[in-house]
């Protein structure tokens, strides 16, 4: 199963701010949505459509049993009513990250940039989901995304920051930062 991301005319989400960090950035849309469907090219009205990525949560490639647990232990789920805010960052890393053995990839990531022990604390505040796209032939090789409510904001700053200054991010040759929001959903 995929994950469809659509910019375009409408959506459930506003999109906010749209921003290379790196690279070439995405055209700009007012609306952004995502549907979880069978097919990675799903029938598309292109008058509507600025671009769609899509992506697979797939399984863990880096993460340790123990790092896993505690990831399940503090993590929230998508969706939370109050989370109107949220972020999907599509990123591509470069041919000299890929050319690296999993080994020698895990301690950039870890080791050497704390990926998962400096982010932990940021959990349960920012819900996450990975997606790969790498061997999809999409332009990206990760679709990033997160939801937080409108009082973790700063914090989620402060988290893309930390990350954008580690090792790992050295090996990032393509992201682009799309902050969206959309209305409360109730309950009742
Ligand atoms: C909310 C806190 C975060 C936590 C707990 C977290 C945790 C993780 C974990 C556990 C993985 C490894 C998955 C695996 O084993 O394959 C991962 C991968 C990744 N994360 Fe994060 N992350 C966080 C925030 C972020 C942010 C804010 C970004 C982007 C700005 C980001 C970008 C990525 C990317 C691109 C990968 C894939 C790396 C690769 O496979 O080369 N993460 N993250």
């Amino acid at each position: 199963m995929f994950t469809v991301f659509r910019g375009g005319q409408s959506g459930a989400w506003r999109v906010t701010r749209l921003a290379p960090v790196k690279g070439a950035s995405l055209a700009r849309t007012p609306a952004l949505s995502s549907v979880y469907s069978a097919s990675i090219a799903l029938p598309i009205l292109p008058s509507l459509t600025s671009w769609r990525l899509a992506g697979v949560a797939s399984h863990v490639r880096y993460t340790e049993r123990a790092e896993k647990n505690q990831l399940i232990e503090a993590q929230a789920p998508l969706g939370r009513p109050d989370a109107t805010c949220a972020a999907l960052i599509p990123i591509k890393k470069s041919a000299a990250w890929w050319e690296l053995t999993q080994e020698e990839r895990r301690q950039i990531f870890e080791d050497r940039s704390n990926h998962i022990a400096g982010s932990l604390k940021y959990l349960p505040a920012i819900a996450r989901q990975l997606y790969h796209c790498r061997d999809l032939g999409e332009p990206f090789d990760f679709l990033t995304w997160f939801e937080f409510v409108p009082a973790h904001a700063d914090a989620f700053e402060e988290l893309v920051a930390m990350l954008r200054a580690t090792e790992e991010w050295n090996y990032v040759e393509r992201e682009v930062d799309i902050r969206v929001e959309r209305e409360r959903l109730d309950a009742g």
